[in-house]
């Protein structure tokens, strides 16, 4: 098993929900966590009640991960506070759910630019640091929703099937220099990703995501779980 103790891990998408459970899980294993979001406000908060619940080593900094500059700078920061990075988690995500014809250019491009094009920004800068620390490891959060299209799903589906090709793909590029690539495809999870905030106890916790990301972080280097299919026990009816 690896130890996550000392590791340095980007949490995208870390001031709410799945990616601040994540944090709060990796912080609770020893690892040294940065987390992001789109408001300095909102990252400060998150970074102080992390700090409080774990009495780990967090930071933060405001980075919207559909601009390629605050990207660079997000991972500067993270260089300047820790040193180097051993671990990135995409996580940072958003949905539009309406039919094609509600659909706008903006909600459009505002999906494709978070879910995609920002996981391509963060995953570049993370392996163009990797090679320093003699490897790493890239979790990106995608969805069921990347094999299982929906009605009013057409942005929100597109970004998510895309990642499945490009985590793969990347993969395959990144392995054999040491560079683990996972992606894990939750189905509903309980946060307010959807705009509601109570009666989703049947959902899958955000916990449960936090927790299945560390085991793929802690499973021997010799094995690499590349993707792994989540989705509550008993769905609603
Ligand atoms: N909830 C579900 O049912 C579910 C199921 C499967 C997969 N997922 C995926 O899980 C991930 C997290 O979702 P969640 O449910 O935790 O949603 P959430 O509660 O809405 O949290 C989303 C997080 O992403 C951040 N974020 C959004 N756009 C960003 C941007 N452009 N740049 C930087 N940060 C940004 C938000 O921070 P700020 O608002 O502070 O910027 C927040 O921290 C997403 O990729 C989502 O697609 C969710």
């Amino acid at each position: 098993m690896q130890t996550l103790t000392g590791k340095v891990c980007l949490v995208t998408g870390g001031t709410r929900g799945i990616g601040r459970a994540i944090a709060k899980t990796l912080l609770e294993r020893g690892a040294d966590v940065a987390i992001c979001g789109r408001t300095q406000d909102a990252v400060d908060e998150a970074v102080a009640a992390l700090a409080l619940e774990t009495g780990g080593k967090v930071a933060g900094k405001a980075a919207d991960v559909k601009d390629h500059a605050q990207v660079g700078q997000l991972f500067q920061f993270v260089d300047a506070r820790f040193g180097g990075l051993d671990v990135l988690v995409n996580n940072a995500g958003v949905g539009f759910f309406r039919p094609i014809s509600e659909l706008s250019i903006q909600d459009w491009r505002d999906t494709i630019e978070t879910n995609l094009s920002g996981v391509f920004y963060c995953t570049k800068e993370a392996v163009a640091r990797f090679g320093a620390r003699g490897g790493g490891h890239i979790v990106t959060i995608s969805s069921l929703a990347g094999k299982n299209s929906f009605a009013g799903g057409a942005a929100y589906n597109a970004s998510k099937f895309a990642l499945t090709g490009f985590s793969e793909a990347v993969m395959l590029d990144a392995r054999n220099e040491n560079v683990r690539v996972s992606y894990v495809m939750p189905g509903s999870v309980a946060t307010e990703f959807s705009g509601k905030a109570s009666g989703q106890d049947w959902k899958i916790w955000p916990e449960d995501v936090a927790e299945i990301v560390r085991m793929l972080l802690e499973m021997p280097e010799r094995t690499l779980i590349s993707r792994v299919e989540v989705r509550p026990s008993r769905p609603k009816r």
